[in-house]
């Protein structure tokens, strides 16, 4: 048997089942990923198959394996991550009951005015960290309760979408604090199952796995699953973590002080904390980390990259993003005061609102197409900063680096506009590999391949220049 030396991380995404593989120096040694589809049966509805992940993840695993010839004997540990809040309800043999309620489902407006008045508005985020929202997980129980309840009946397990993964890998019913604590379900505190809020909404505390931290073992791969994947029956699973969790480990966002940025679709600002510390209000998301001991602020954008996705696509005809970068240079920060409004789809920090709205406010004739692409790309930059000024009043001390990744991330101007802004140095980080990195990593911890935990993951990462806030730029709009 060839020694073990390379650890495997699945990220069950919206959009794919990716395995990625790495070696014990962090090395990137393959990737491989299979597409998934998001049907949506009625307006607002977002649902998968799990029959389709484990399908997608199981080709996934042994494309990477062959495609970068290492033996599933030389795998010593894996990592699962995956999109977060989604509702996987089992019966007792493990069968899936219904297709998988997904965490931009936005069916639930009801059952979050059930749980802030079974439970109280302020109970509800001194318990768990956050207010009742639509997209996570216990709203949508109570919407199968009240909707279908011949299929709440079946009901005897509930899982995340990777603890589905987990399910099919190991036969273990498990799952991690970092993803369990976005169910709305979970004490942030004691990093577990809250007896209280279990109670206070009727839910049978046995349908919910036992939890464990990120880098733990939770169970080994079966005969059965190794014999689907081509990986070694016995290789050890960790409990991993959410997508944004395991995504923050990847780049090193583990203590405060370094505040991770993603600018895709969505924009997501992400900062470690010491301790469990909520916003009273509820404004920003507070979950449990991957890492042990550690604690997340999180503040989630709806359209960020999104926002100029859609202006290049519909209004200008797909101008090449760097004849628009030039335009928008060409235009003082300010944008000759246009003012553009993020809220194309809704917006979740800090205003958890569907019903936001987007708007160009302040046009003139004066302006030009540089205007229009400038004001987007302050906008959300602005709308970003919402976020990370509640991180600021949390009082967690200075941020001194954001480490940004995500498509948007390739816009010098946009990195520019992003350190005046935030008024502080922004680099940028390679994560093509994304949260599939950060679960890989766990598995390396896991598997005591690291002994020193937190030297690997505080791991620095290649950056570009540093950009530092400019006198003049746009922080001072
Ligand atoms: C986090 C969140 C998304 C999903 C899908 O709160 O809703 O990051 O995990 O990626």
């Amino acid at each position: 048997m060839s020694a073990p030396h390379y650890l495997l991380g699945l990220d069950v995404s919206t959009t794919a089942a990716k395995a990625l593989l790495i070696d014990d120096t962090g090395q990137v040694a393959g990737v491989a990923s299979t597409l998934l589809t998001v049907s949506s049966p009625r307006p607002l509805w977002s649902e998968q198959d799990p029959a389709d992940w484990w399908a997608g993840m199981a080709a996934a695993i042994r494309q990477v394996l062959r495609e970068t010839g290492v033996a599933g004997d030389a795998v010593a540990a894996i990592g699962l991550t995956g999109q977060m809040h989604g509702l996987v309800l089992l019966d007792d043999a493990g069968r899936v009951l219904r297709p998988v309620i997904l965490w931009n489902d936005q069916r639930t407006a009801a059952e979050c005015d059930e749980i802030r008045a079974r439970v109280g508005r302020e109970r509800l985020i001194q318990i768990c960290g956050n207010d009742a929202l639509t997209g996570f997980t216990a709203p949508k129980l109570l919407w199968v309760r009240a909707h279908e309840p011949e299929i709440y009946a079946q009901a005897r397990h509930v899982l995340l979408p990777k603890d589905y993964i987990r399910l099919r890998l190991s036969g273990d019913y498990a799952m991690d604090c970092a993803d369990g604590s976005g169910t709305m379900l979970f004490d942030l505190g004691r990093r577990a199952w809250s007896a209280e809020l279990l109670a206070a909404l009727d839910l049978p505390a046995a349908w919910f796995p036992p939890v464990y931290e990120g880098p733990a073992v939770t169970g080994i791969v079966s005969a059965g699953a190794a014999a689907e994947t081509g990986l070694r029956a016995g290789t050890p699973i960790v409990g991993g973590g959410g997508d944004q969790a395991a995504q923050a480990v990847g780049v090193g966002a583990v203590a405060p002080g370094i505040v991770a940025l993603t600018l895709g679709t969505s924009g997501v600002v992400f900062a470690a904390t010491q301790a469990a510390l909520v916003q009273p209000e509820g404004r920003l998301h507070a979950f449990c980390h991957a890492v042990p001991g550690r604690w997340h602020f999180m503040g989630v954008m709806l359209s960020a990259a999104g926002s100029l996705q859609w202006y290049r696509e519909r209004l200008t005809a797909g101008a090449p993003f760097a004849t628009l970068d030039a335009e928008a240079e060409a235009v003082p920060p300010g944008s000759e005061g246009l003012l553009f409004l993020p809220y194309l789809t809704g917006e979740r920090t800090p205003h958890p609102d569907p019903l936001a709205r987007g708007a160009w406010v302040g046009l003139t004739v004066r302006h030009g197409r540089g205007h229009l692409t400038r004001s987007v790309l302050e906008g959300v930059a602005f709308g970003l900063r919402d976020s990370f000024t509640l991180i600021g009043e949390a009082g967690l001390g200075d941020v001194r680096q954001v480490r940004l990744s995500g498509g948007g991330a390739r816009s010098p101007l946009w990195r520019q506009i992003l350190a005046d802004v935030l008024g502080a140095e922004l680099v940028t980080v390679n994560t093509t590999e994304g949260a599939a990195y950060g679960a890989a990593l766990l598995a390396g911890v896991g598997a005591a391949i690291w002994p020193q935990r937190g030297r690997r993951l505080r791991r620095d990462h290649p950056a570009d220049r540093p950009h530092h806030p400019q006198p003049g730029g746009d922080n001072g709009l």
